[in-house]
């Protein structure tokens, strides 16, 4: 018989071996073809997509509060930003004062780069996603009341074309991108949608 190899050894092994790696792609919606129920499948998608929207790249500019958070553990922005007032800071501390249209690398400081995009600004309240369950995320993300105004089609165009949602496959240096890229991230949105769009429970 042969021994085990211990899993916490195996986990030792793999976080070494993909510290250095980008993240696992995400799996094509043909991937998900073995599941029979419409409605299981569609949420099966939308949970691997869920990769992406419970990414910190995507959840630091989706906070629970009205203001920005940073890095991949969330902590708030440094300096302390409001955008309590209008998602593009406060009148004399707005978000253009530092982030300009493109991400630029920032040497000889401690962080290696300030992100960057024409429309950076704060998600606004309604779109909120930090601390809610993948499920509360997809209700809302359907919700015409909370999302804009858009229906479905325009939440797939959003999701898979929108250069600042885009942003999060090329963060910059000292940043870890989004998983997979934002045309399979689309992809999986849209056979989501095709499938009735149900959420996860
Ligand atoms: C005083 C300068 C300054 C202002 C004003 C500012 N930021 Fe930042 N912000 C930075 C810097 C510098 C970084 C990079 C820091 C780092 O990565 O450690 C950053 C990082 C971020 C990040 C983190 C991205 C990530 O995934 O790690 C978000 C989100 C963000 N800012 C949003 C905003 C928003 C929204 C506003 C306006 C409401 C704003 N910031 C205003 C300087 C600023
Ligand atoms: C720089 C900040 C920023 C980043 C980073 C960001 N968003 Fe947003 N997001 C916004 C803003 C601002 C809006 C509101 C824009 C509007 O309504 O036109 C928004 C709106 C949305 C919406 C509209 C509907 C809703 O219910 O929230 C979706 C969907 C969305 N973002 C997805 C994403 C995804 C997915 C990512 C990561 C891959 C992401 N965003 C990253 C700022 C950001």
């Amino acid at each position: 018989m042969k021994t085990p190899i211990p899993a916490s050894l195996l986990a030792l092994f793999w976080t070494a071996a993909c510290a250095a790696q980008a993240p696992e792609p995400l799996k094509p919606p043909a991937a998900f073809r073995g599941i029979q129920d419409r409605n299981e499948r569609s949420a099966a998608m939308f949970v691997e997509a869920g990769r992406v929207i419970a990414s910190p790249r995507c959840l630091n500019c989706h906070p629970a509060l009205r203001a920005p958070t940073q890095g991949d553990d969330l902590h708030p922005h440094v300096p302390p930003i409001t955008a309590a007032e209008t998602p593009l800071g406060k009148p004399g501390l707005l978000c253009m004062a530092c982030h300009q249209a493109k991400t630029v690398p920032a040497a000889g400081t401690n962080f290696r780069s300030i992100p960057g995009h024409a429309h950076w600004s704060l998600a606004p309240a309604s779109m909120a996603w930090q601390g809610r369950t993948l499920g509360e995320i997809c209700e809302q993300i359907k919700d015409t009341s909370r999302n804009g105004g858009r229906n479905l089609k325009q939440i797939s165009e959003h999701m898979g074309k929108d250069s600042l949602v885009g942003w999060a496959w090329h963060p910059g240096p000292g940043r870890v991108p989004a998983p997979g890229t934002q045309d399979a991230f689309g992809r999986l949105i849209q056979a989501w949608i095709d499938d009735g769009a149900a959420c996860p429970r």
